[in-house]
């Protein structure tokens, strides 16, 4: 009897005293200091959690979490964002170096702040043997990563990405045996990437992206085996690419672009190697060779980009197998020879840039059973097509056809009239093309992009064009079209808040007159304007000034007679102005000081007389802006005499 009594009181005790400690929550001294530490050394926190950190029990704060047995405290979360309700809140302040008093701590998450500044503490990885997770992205920091963060030994992940931290790579980094996650993006940090990583056999990603990184890739990178995402992009790498990469079993995400790497892409060695690689950019380089013969064995892959290096050579013909690939960008290099057969394969592909190569005629048929490809842009290659093949304008996806420069001689060819694609942008410029533009384009009723520059078309602006709902971007310039251009001004569209254009090239024609149509009709969100080089006569409008989200006007070598307009001054987005060598008379307008933007002016060769306005930004271009007139003066010219 006894004795069960004794072992009930003992039980109500423990449960008793166990509830106690849960309300009290009270922490060890230690914790309790380095948790005051952080507090004070925090300026401003918009959360208010911080303010509500009053008495000593620690345990039951918001952001801290106690182990239940020791009372120790093991986390500290306040993150920036809160992810259930995606709350934002900012600290402004500094990390004391005293938090390190919190030795039991396991997750200390201070990432997404903003506000944190100033060095993190030199001996943060000497007292807090049991930390697994420090996050300090997003905020303000400055300073080194300490070297002392070698020291962490259950350290599993580090994200510091996202901060003004400088300085270089501690080596101290390959002692952290049990990273999984090191994430230094964003930052300023310099220095070679250390050799030492290579022994982190557990680090599943590591980005290191949008740094100041010089040297070499380390030979041993193919030693982290543990590896799923790698990214160096964005630094300052030179050398190659070490062969050693092709060890990486569990590589999905590999990004090298936008470095100085050069010599061959050295993977895969055989069928077989990097079996999960999904994506792979290594544009931006100066990448040599040719695209190695086993490539196409890279079977998970779905977007690559080897835009812009020095490769050459064919594409591999088994680049069929590629069953996943949706996105290819093999721009600005040296690809010859023919697209392979094998291209019909690529049933996902969605994106295929292939343009400024050495691509020779002709295209495969096979190309036509891409039935998802929305972007084909095949530009500045020497494919002499002379037509566009039927074949091409049946695919039932393409949005996105760019064919500039690609040798198609004659007239815009009919075949395009009965497309079925979905044709939103479409550039057939730097081509033979001639005879006039088909007003048929006017059916293309998802036009958002027309580039028909530099060919040789004639006649008028067919009006089913330029009344086209969503046409915004319109570059006929280098061409022999005549007439009036007040097609382009005047919609006929009803209902509409402003026209859709916002880019119009109309440079270097025969145009004759409509010139005092701009600004008349509904096309009123031009930012682009290009006019120059025609024969265009008259007078500019008043409604001009319609205009208010110009940025570029250039009006240049016409036959414009009249004095400048006003509204002119209206346009205060304008940041480039070109009106030189036309019959512009009379004085420059007081107004044209509004135009504080104005970078570039050109009101040479005219007939304009009279002093300059004096003021910014006025003054501040060279005499030949003004030169060759009737009669100006002022500076940046020679003194007015009275
Ligand atoms: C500590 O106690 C709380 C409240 O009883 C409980 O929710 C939590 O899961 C416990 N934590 C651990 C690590 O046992
Ligand atoms: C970051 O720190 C600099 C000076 O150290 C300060 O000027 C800037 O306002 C800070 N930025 C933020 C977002 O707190
Ligand atoms: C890949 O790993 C194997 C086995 O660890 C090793 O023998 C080989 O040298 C490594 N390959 C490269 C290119 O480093
Ligand atoms: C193709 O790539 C070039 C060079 O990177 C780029 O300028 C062009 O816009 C791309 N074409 C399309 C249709 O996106
Ligand atoms: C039209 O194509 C030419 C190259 O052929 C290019 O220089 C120009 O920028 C393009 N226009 C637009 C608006 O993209
Ligand atoms: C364009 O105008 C110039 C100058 O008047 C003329 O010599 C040329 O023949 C014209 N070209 C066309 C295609 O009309
Ligand atoms: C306008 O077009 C002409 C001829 O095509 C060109 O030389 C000039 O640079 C263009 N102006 C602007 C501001 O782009």
């Amino acid at each position: 009897m006894g004795y069960q009594l004794v072992q009930i009181v003992t039980l109500l005790t423990v449960i008793a005293f166990g509830a106690l400690r849960k309300v009290r929550g009270e922490c060890s001294s230690d914790d309790l200091e380095g948790l005051m530490a952080f507090k004070n050394g925090i300026q401003m926190d918009t959360s208010g959690r911080l303010a509500k950190w009053v008495g000593r029990n620690c345990c039951e704060w918001e952001g801290v979490v106690c182990d239940n047995a020791t009372t120790r405290v093991t986390q500290i979360l306040l993150p920036g964002l809160n992810e259930k309700d995606f709350v934002q809140t900012q600290m402004v302040g500094q990390l004391s170096p005293s938090m390190t008093l919190l030795t039991s701590l396991e997750i200390l998450d201070l990432g997404g702040l903003v506000g944190l500044s100033g060095a993190i503490p030199l001996t943060i990885g000497l007292q807090m043997p049991k930390l697994q997770k420090l996050y300090l992205y997003g905020n303000n920091l400055t300073g080194p990563v300490p070297e002392s963060i070698g020291g962490f030994p259950n350290l599993q992940e580090l994200a510091l990405h996202e901060n003004r931290i400088s300085g270089s790579i501690p080596s101290s980094l390959g002692s952290l045996r049990k990273l999984k996650r090191l994430l230094l993006y964003s930052n300023q940090i310099s220095g070679t990437i250390p050799f030492s990583l290579g022994s982190l056999t557990n680090l599943v990603e590591l980005d290191v992206h949008d740094n100041a990184l010089m040297g070499h890739i380390p030979n041993n990178i193919g030693q982290m085996l543990s590896l799923e995402k790698l990214d160096l992009s964005s630094n300052m790498l030179s050398g190659s690419i070490p062969s050693s990469i092709t060890n990486l079993t569990a590589i999905s995400v590999l990004y090298f672009d936008t470095n100085y790497l050069e010599g061959t892409i050295p993977f895969p060695s055989r069928p077989g190697e990097m079996p999960s690689l999904n994506f792979l950019r290594l544009h931006n380089n100066h990448l040599s060779g040719n695209i190695p013969p086993s490539f196409g064995y890279l079977v998970s892959l779905q977007r690559v980009s080897l835009s812009n290096n020095k490769l050459e050579g064919a594409l591999p013909s088994n680049l069929g197998n590629l069953h996943s690939l949706t996105e290819l960008y093999l721009s600005d290099n040296s690809f010859s020879g023919q697209i392979p057969k094998s291209i019909g394969q690529l049933s996902q592909l969605i994106m295929l840039n292939i343009s400024n190569n050495l691509i020779q005629w002709p295209l495969p048929q096979e190309m036509s059973s891409l039935q998802n490809l929305q972007t084909l842009d095949l530009s500045f290659n020497p494919l002499s097509l002379s037509s566009i093949p039927p074949w091409l304008t049946s695919m039932s996806s393409l949005s996105r056809l760019y064919l500039a420069a690609c040798g198609i001689k004659g007239q815009i060819p009919d075949s395009l009239q009965t497309t079925q694609s979905p044709i939103q942008e479409l550039d057939l410029s730097g081509n033979l093309l001639s005879g006039p533009i088909p007003s048929w384009l006017g059916s293309f009723s998802q036009l958002y992009l027309l580039n028909l520059s530099s060919n040789s078309l004639e006649l008028h602006i067919p009006d089913s064009l330029t009344n086209l709902p969503d046409l915004a971007v319109l570059d006929l310039h280098s061409n022999k079209l005549t007439g009036s251009i007040t097609g382009v001004f005047n919609t006929a569209q009803q209902g509409t808040s402003g026209g859709s254009l916002t880019y119009i090239d109309l440079s270097d024609n025969n145009f004759s007159s409509g010139v005092e149509a701009i600004g008349v009709g509904e096309q009123l969100n031009i930012q682009h304007l290009n006019l120059s080089h025609n024969l265009l006569k008259g007078t500019l409008p008043g409604s001009l000034g319609r205009l208010n989200s110009i940025h570029s006007l250039d009006l240049s070598f016409n036959e414009l007679a009249s004095n400048l307009p006003e509204v002119l001054a209206k346009l205060t987005l304008l940041e480039s102005l070109k009106l030189q060598s036309n019959h512009f008379s009379g004085n420059i307008p007081n107004g044209f000081l509004k135009l504080r933007k104005l970078k570039e002016l050109d009101l040479s060769d005219n007939v304009l007389e009279g002093e300059i306005p004096k003021g910014k930004p006025l003054i501040d271009f060279p005499g030949s802006t003004y030169s060759r007139n009737k009669g100006l003066c002022g500076k940046p010219l020679s003194p007015c005499k009275v």
